[in-house]
C-alpha cells in the first residue's frame, strides 16, 4: 500500500489531492498538530497509494456478501494413499522434492502476521506453548522442522517470517530469546506485511487519532507484496530458490518443506498448489476447495451456503469436503508475475470495531461494528495460477491449528493431536505407547519412518527429542 519514495508533497498538496479522492476530512486537524505529529502524519498519508486505495474502496463497497453460485465442483484431488499405485506416486513425488530441497531450491515461508485475537493471548501466537510435555511453543516447532530438514538434505534452507506492524517486535524478540530454535541467523529472514486502512460505511478513512489513520494488516494475500519489497524474492532468485512452502504459523503438525508435497508441485509444473483434509462436518470452519467457472479456488466457510457444505457424493463422503489446511507450495516466478502485473488481488470486507475520531474530534469506542477493514487472502492467488495441484492429506497427521481459547482448535485440542501421533509412531515402531502423554520433537524425527530409524535403546520416551 505504499508508493515508491521520493520528495515528501506539501501540506496543501496532500490535502488537495485527499479532497480530490473525497478523503479531505482525514486533513481536517492538521493545523491543531504539533510539528512532530503534523510530520509524522504526513509522511503516513504520502505513503498511501491513493488511486489503487480508491479502487479497492470501491470494490469493497460494491461487494456483495453472498453464496458462492455459478458453475461449482470439487476439485480434482491427489487423494490420501492408501494402495500401492498411490504410493508409488507419492514416492516419486518424494524423490522429485528430496531432489529440490538438496539444491537448495526451497525456502520455508510463514505467515504470522495475524493478531489471534480469536485466541486471546497477550503476544504472537507463535509463543504459545503446545508441545504435550516439554511446552515447545509454535515457533519451535516450525523452526525446529526448518532445521531438521535442513540437516536431512545437507543443504540450508532459508526460513522467511512474515509478521505484521502488531507482531514484529515480539517475534523477533521470540527468536532472539531462543537463540533462533538452534537455526543459523543469517538463514531466517523477517519480513513486514502492509497494512490497509479501515473505512466507514461510506467509503470515509477512519482516523485512529488526529494524527493518524486507522490501519490494520493486510491480510495474508499481503503477503505477495510483502515478499517483493522486503527484497525476499530477489534474495531467493539470486541464492537459487525458486519454490516457496507457504504455512500458517497457528498449525504445529505443519509438515513445514515436506518433499513429497514439493514433488507433486514440481512435477505437476503447477505455478500453486494446496494441501487438504476432509471436512469433519458441513459446518467445520475451513474453506474448501473447489473449482468455480472451471477454475480452481477456495470458498470461505461463510460463502459456501448450507445447500453446498451439506452435498454428498455416491460414496455418501461430502462433495465438497476439500478443507483448506493454508498449506501452499508456490513457485517463486508466479509470485513475480503476480506483484510485477496488473494481477490485483479481490479484496474481502470485514465489519469490525474501530476506536477513531468522529467529526467533532471527539474519540468513539464503538459497541457496534462501525467499520469495514479491508483485506487480501493468499489463496485469491489460485485462479490466477495456469496449474494447481491440490493434495489431500490425513487430519491425524497434518492439521491441528490453534485458533480458539478453548473448545475445538484450541491450543487443548492442538497438544492432544502432537501426542497422538507421538503415541501413534511409538506403535508403530514396536514401542508400547504411554497411557497419557507422549511427544516427538521434530529434531528427533520429522515422520515415522525416521522415528523408526533414529530410536537406540536408550530412547523410551515419553519425550524423544534430540539437540
Ligand atoms: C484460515 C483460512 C481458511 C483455512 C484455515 C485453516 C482465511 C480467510 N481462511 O482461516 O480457509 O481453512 O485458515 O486453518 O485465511 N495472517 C497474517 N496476516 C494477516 C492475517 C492473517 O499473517 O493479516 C496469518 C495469521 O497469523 C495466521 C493465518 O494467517 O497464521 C490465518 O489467519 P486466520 O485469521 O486465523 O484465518 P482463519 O479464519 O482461521
Amino acid at each position: 500500500m505504499t508508493t515508491e519514495p521520493g520528495a515528501q508533497p506539501s501540506a496543501a498538496d496532500l490535502t488537495e489531492r485527499f479532497e480530490a479522492a473525497g478523503q479531505g476530512h482525514v486533513c481536517r486537524y492538521l493545523p491543531e498538530l504539533s510539528e512532530v505529529e503534523r510530520d509524522g502524519f504526513l509522511r503516513q498519508l504520502a505513503a498511501l497509494d491513493l488511486p489503487r486505495l480508491e479502487t479497492l474502496i470501491g470494490a469493497v463497497l460494491a461487494a456483495a456478501p453472498a453464496d458462492a453460485t455459478g458453475a461449482v465442483e470439487p476439485p480434482d484431488l491427489i487423494e490420501c494413499a492408501d494402495d500401492d499405485a498411490g504410493r508409488a506416486r507419492d514416492d516419486e513425488a518424494r524423490a522429485a522434492g528430496e531432489e529440490y530441497l538438496a539444491a537448495g531450491r526451497v525456502a520455508a515461508f510463514m505467515v504470522a502476521g495475524g493478531q489471534g485475537t480469536r485466541l486471546g493471548y497477550d503476544g504472537p501466537k507463535g509463543r504459545f506453548p503446545v508441545g504435550p510435555l516439554t511446552q515447545r511453543s509454535l515457533f519451535a516447532y516450525h523452526a525446529q522442522r526448518v532445521r531438521a530438514t535442513s540437516r536431512r538434505y545437507g543443504a540450508t534452507a532459508p526460513f522467511y517470517v512474515m509478521t505484521s506492524d502488531a507482531t514484529h517486535e515480539s517475534t523477533v524478540a521470540a527468536f532472539g530469546e531462543a537463540g533462533w530454535f538452534g537455526l543459523d541467523p543469517e538463514q531466517v529472514h523477517f519480513l513486514t506485511q502492509g497494512t490497509l486502512p479501515a473505512i466507514d460505511h461510506a467509503g470515509r478513512l477512519l482516523l485512529a487519532s488526529k494524527s493518524s489513520l486507522a490501519l490494520s494488516p493486510d491480510g495474508h494475500g499481503g503477503s505477495f507484496a510483502a515478499l517483493s519489497a522486503s527484497g525476499a524474492l530477489a534474495r531467493m532468485a539470486a541464492g537459487g530458490v525458486d519454490q516457496i512452502f507457504y504455512f500458517q504459523v497457528d498449525n504445529p503438525l505443519a509438515p513445514v518443506l515436506d518433499p513429497v508435497f514439493i514433488g507433486h508441485q514440481v512435477l505437476a509444473g503447477a505455478e500453486m498448489s494446496t494441501k487438504v483434509v476432509a471436512k469433519t462436518e458441513p459446518g467445520e470452519k475451513v474453506g474448501v476447495l473447489a473449482r468455480v467457472d472451471g477454475r480452481v479456488g477456495v470458498i470461505e466457510y461463510s460463502d459456501l451456503g448450507d445447500e453446498l457444505a451439506q452435498e454428498r457424493d455416491e460414496r455418501g463422503r461430502l462433495r465438497f469436503r476439500a478443507g483448506n489446511i493454508a498449506i501452499h507450495m508456490l513457485d517463486r516466478a508466479f509470485v513475480e508475475r503476480l506483484v510485477g502485473g496488473d494481477l490485483e488481488l479481490p479484496v474481502h470486507r470485514a465489519e469490525k470495531k474501530v476506536p477513531c475520531i468522529d467529526e467533532r474530534g471527539v474519540r468513539v469506542e464503538p459497541t457496534e461494528p462501525n467499520a469495514i477493514k479491508m483485506e487480501l487472502f493468499v489463496f485469491d492467488a489460485l485462479p490466477l495460477a495456469a496449474r494447481t495441484v491440490t493434495q489431500e492429506v490425513r487430519r491425524e497427521d497434518e492439521f491441528a491449528p490453534v485458533k480458539n481459547a478453548q473448545g475445538s482448535d484450541s491450543p487443548r485440542t492442538a497438544s492432544d493431536a502432537l501426542a497422538d501421533q507421538a503415541r501413534r509412531w511409538m506403535g508403530a515402531a514396536g514401542l508400547a505407547p504411554p497411557r497419557d502423554l507422549a511427544e516427538v520433537g521434530p529434531l528427533f524425527a520429522l515422520d515415522v519412518e525416521e522415528f523408526r530409524r533414529n530410536l537406540t535403546e536408550r530412547d523410551t520416551g515419553p519425550v524423544f527429542d534430540r539437540s
